[in-house]
Formats: structure tokens, C-alpha cells, sequence
């Protein structure tokens, strides 16, 4: 499969089978992660995979879906602000870092025939409860993972003419 190609074939999955997602495939979708770029090289990532069926339905509480819930994998992916880099103006790069990894993860996991779907609208307070993060650390996306069981409508995108400027800024 090209780049290409598995870039058209990556989609967000929200509804998954019951099979298990081997646990040899989960360490490969995070060492693609672990290989992803961020700022200085700090590497800021911590990776929460909730596995064992009794802490999966601790993440409910953070995003209260059913697709969600029952997925067979959840991971969140979150940062140390104490390690991400900072631009010299203050903006923290940590959330880029993260973002940038949990793209690694749905590119891995989509060329595996593996579906999952960044999920941001999920309650960080009880996120951070729930996964007991140290003071510091913060979720960026949580993903379900799992074997596609719905397929899911291939979104639109905006043509390249109404969001690409050459050289500069044109209204
Ligand atoms: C930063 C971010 C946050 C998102 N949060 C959610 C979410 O909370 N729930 C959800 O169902 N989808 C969420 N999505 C998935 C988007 O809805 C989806 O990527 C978009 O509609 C394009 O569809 P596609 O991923 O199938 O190409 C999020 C995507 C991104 C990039």
C-alpha cells in the first residue's frame, strides 16, 4: 500500500468487533508513534492503553459513547509538560507533539486493517482522574482501537483552492 493510498484509507471508526486486538499489534502502532517527530526531539508522549476489560471501562467516564466503550483497546496519549518545548514566546509544543504521534497511530493502525478515531471531546478532569496522571501530564486524544465493524462514509474535504496561498496571505 502506498502513502497514498493509506492515507485515503485511514477514517475515524466508531463502532468496532468484539475480537481482540493482539497485543503484538498494539506495541507496533506504539513504536510507530514512539518514531513520530516533535519539537527538540523531546519525545514529551506518555501512551495510557487500557487493555484489561475492567480498566477499558474506566475511559467511559471521559467520553460516554457506546462505540467508545466497548472498543477491545482504548489509548490516550497524552504529554509531560515538564519535558515538551516551549517556543520562546511561551506557546507550548506538547499538544503538536502529541498530535503528530496520535497521527502515527491512526496511519499504523489503518495499514494494519485496524480502525480508530480521535477523540477530543472527552472530559480532561476526569480523564486525568481516571488514568491517575501526575500533576503535568495531560490528554491530548484518546483513541478506541479495534477491527472495523461499521464501515464508515468517506468525509469531504475542502479543494485545494480554498485553503492554499501561494507566497502570501490573499483575501
Ligand atoms: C482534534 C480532533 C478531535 C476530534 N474529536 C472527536 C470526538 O471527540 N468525537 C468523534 O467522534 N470524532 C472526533 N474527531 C474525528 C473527526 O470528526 C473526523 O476526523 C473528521 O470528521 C474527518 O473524518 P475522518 O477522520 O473519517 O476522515 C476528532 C478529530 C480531530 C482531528
Amino acid at each position: 500500500m502506498s502513502f497514498s493510498e493509506l492515507v485515503d484509507k485511514r477514517c475515524s471508526v466508531r463502532g468496532f468487533s468484539q475480537k481482540g486486538v493482539e497485543r503484538n499489534k498494539i506495541l507496533q502502532i506504539l513504536h510507530a508513534a514512539r518514531r513520530a517527530p516533535s519539537a527538540c526531539n523531546n519525545q514529551p508522549w506518555i501512551f495510557i492503553v487500557c487493555y484489561k476489560e475492567e480498566t477499558r471501562k474506566n475511559p467511559a467516564a471521559v467520553y460516554d459513547w457506546e462505540w467508545f466503550v466497548n472498543a477491545p483497546a482504548i489509548i490516550a496519549v497524552c504529554f509531560d509538560k515538564s519535558v515538551s518545548w516551549k517556543r520562546g514566546d511561551g506557546k507550548e509544543y506538547g499538544e503538536v507533539d502529541a498530535a503528530i504521534a496520535m497521527d502515527h497511530i491512526t496511519l499504523q493502525a489503518a495499514e494494519m486493517g485496524l480502525g480508530t478515531c480521535w477523540i477530543g471531546a472527552f472530559n480532561a478532569d476526569k480523564a486525568k482522574r481516571v488514568l491517575r496522571l501526575p500533576a503535568g501530564v495531560e490528554p491530548v486524544p484518546f483513541t478506541p482501537l479495534g477491527y472495523p465493524q461499521v464501515a464508515s462514509k468517506k468525509k469531504a474535504r475542502k479543494p485545494l483552492e480554498e485553503i492554499v496561498h501561494w507566497e502570501f496571505f490573499e483575501g
